[in-house]
């Protein structure tokens, strides 16, 4: 008996065992899963492995109290809100950049940098730059105590921030360990991707939310939150450039040698865990820097953050401590400001758009002109009343600009430029696709077709079901799903699953094997966490967001 009871404990406990390196491999996993997927932009695993590597390491933690840790990946989501953002102090003050807006300004810094540190001859070879590219983001300053995050605040007014701890600790790129058990300051740019504002801004828009100007706006927005679930919901990360080392402080760090350099500083935070923007240069003169600055004012625009310019830094710390600071700005380093991208161009026409809700868009056909990295030939022009606001009319010359480098935008008309021939929207009476009536609901913005049946409404219903913020069927474009519910194929969203290889093979343009393909994206399909089949279903005012909150109630109930 005893010895079964004793058995009964030892399997027990090497079932812990087990379970303690498989929690401890699967949060290795998804840490740097995560790590890949915003740092890199090179994920090495699908959406699904990762929710499937998330949810295993969330029942070994349910089955194992033990294992549980507040910095696992599974904490970093709604953890408890605070009441409201309390103040922080900062131990060092969060300065900020002197501007550089021509190359003249830039050789003019240099030139002050030489006065300044008075060089000799011999020493003047000294003098190196190293460059960063500007983050467009939300300066933060964070403490580590023994190697653990302990403290994140933001920049306030440079002396003060606001307290945003629990709310960093969502963003998965930010250790919540260090690599050595330092006791060290960090700074740098808490962003959110191009991308992520571009779905917030989809998703407020359907929700008839006001939009955010830019992901810097809503990357502040996001992490000034008093519930840091509401953080967690929105894919932040960040980059980081600035590293206080306090060898010898008090909690027993190994003093180690501290960095010279700035171009070692970035080593070093990498060496501890911290994401550092990879497009920075080093052991430049200022020639050098003009040539780096020219090279990515273009490309800058295809990286997945935004960035301002370019910062240029004195690399050697003695030096910088030499040239010490004026008005809160160091005098050893520099921001090269990029403009903010304008262009002009013409309206064509305007023509409304039939989403999946009915609403009727009205939608700016311009002549295309090349703006901040690409080429625009559409804007979103959002609703009736925005049109009159800002008086666009078919023909105007405009200005045009990105929002957040992503979204085009009619900033507005040139009036001067009207010749009167210009003419002013008007909205349909009828639905451009199915001709019922357009209805507007008293005080309401939208215009929106109320055929449930309209088949751009249906349409966009079936492409949210099997896109990827849904059922994410690949394959499933707007090529074939049009084939699909034109031959009744599909008519209900289940008929999806019930499609055989024969009929798609039927399909224009499908040979075996994309029929094959489309098939076992199908099979895939079947099994989708619970949020994103909710999404999928497309209910109003139930957004990707709402579909998370609801999906996790009903796990916790
Ligand atoms: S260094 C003491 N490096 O730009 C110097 N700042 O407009 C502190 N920024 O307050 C700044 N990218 O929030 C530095 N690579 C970079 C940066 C950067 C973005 C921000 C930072 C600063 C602001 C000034």
């Amino acid at each position: 008996m005893l010895a079964g009871v004793t058995e009964e404990l030892a399997q027990e406990a090497r079932a812990d065992d087990s379970a303690a390196t498989r929690v401890d491999e699967l949060r290795t996993w998804i840490i740097r899963a995560s790590r890949l997927y915003y740092e890199e932009d090179a994920p090495e695993i699908t959406d699904d492995e990762y929710d499937r590597l998330f949810r295993e390491l969330q029942e070994l933690e349910e089955q194992h109290p033990d294992l549980r840790s507040l910095d696992s990946p599974t904490q970093r989501v709604g953890s408890a809100p605070a009441k409201a953002l309390s103040e922080v102090e900062h131990r060092t003050p969060m300065l900020s950049l002197g501007n550089a807006f021509s190359i003249d300004e830039l050789r003019a810094f240099d030139a002050r940098v030489r006065r300044l540190l008075a060089l000799s001859a011999e020493t003047v070879s000294e003098l190196r730059y190293g460059t960063e590219l500007k983050i467009d983001g939300l300066a933060v300053s964070l403490r580590y105590e023994r190697g653990r995050f302990v403290q994140g605040a933001t920049r306030g007014d440079g002396s003060t921030g606001e307290d945003v701890t629990q709310n960093l600790r969502t963003i998965t790129v930010i250790p919540e360990r260090l690599t050595e058990p330092l006791d060290l300051e960090v700074r740098g740019e808490v962003y959110m991707p191009k991308a992520e504002f571009a779905r917030i801004n989809a998703e407020r828009e359907e929700q008839a939310l006001p939009l955010y100007a830019n992901p810097r706006n809503s990357g502040a927005g996001s992490l000034r939150q008093i519930d840091p679930g509401v953080t967690a919901g929105r894919k932040l990360a960040a980059w980081f450039y600035v590293l206080i080392e306090r060898p010898g402080a008090p909690g027993g760090n190994a003093p180690s040698e501290p960095t010279q350099r700035q171009s070692e500083a970035l080593v070093r935070l990498t060496e501890l865990g911290f994401p550092v923007e990879p497009n920075h240069a080093a052991d430049m003169d200022m020639e050098d820097v003009i040539r780096f600055a020219e090279h990515w004012r273009e490309p800058r625009h295809q990286l997945p953050y935004e960035t301002d310019g370019v910062v240029v830094k004195v690399d050697r710390f003695d030096f910088q401590r030499r040239l010490g600071m004026v008005s809160r700005a160091p005098r050893w380093a520099i921001a090269y400001k990029s403009p903010p991208e304008q262009a002009e161009t013409t309206v064509e026409d305007i023509v409304p758009y039939v989403g999946r809700t009915g609403t009727l868009t009205p939608v700016a056909h311009l002549r295309p002109v090349k703006v901040a990295g690409s080429t625009v030939a559409r804007a979103t022009l959002h609703n009736l009343d925005e049109v009159r606001r800002k008086d666009i009319r078919i023909g105007d010359q405009v200005l045009l600009h990105k929002a957040g480098d992503v979204i085009p935008e009619v900033l507005r008309p040139l009036i001067a430029r009207r010749t009167g021939q210009e003419q002013e929207y008007r909205m349909p009476e009828r639905c451009p696709v199915c001709d019922t009536p357009i209805v507007r609901d008293d005080g309401a913005v939208r215009h929106y077709c109320p055929n449930l049946a309209c088949p751009a409404r249906v349409g966009q219903e079936f492409g949210h079901f099997a896109g990827r913020g849904g059922m994410d069927i690949d394959g499933a474009g707007w090529m074939v799903l049009s084939q699909l519910l034109e031959r009744g194929m599909v008519r209900k969203r289940g008929d999806f699953y019930r499609l055989r290889l024969e009929q798609l093979e039927s399909l224009d343009r499908f040979a075996r094997k994309s029929a094959e393909n489309l098939m076992a994206s199908i099979e895939r399909a079947r099994v989708r966490p619970l949020a994103r089949i909710l999404n999928s279903l497309g209910i109003p005012q139930v957004g990707e967001q709402t579909a998370i909150d609801l999906a996790d109630w009903m796990a916790r109930t």
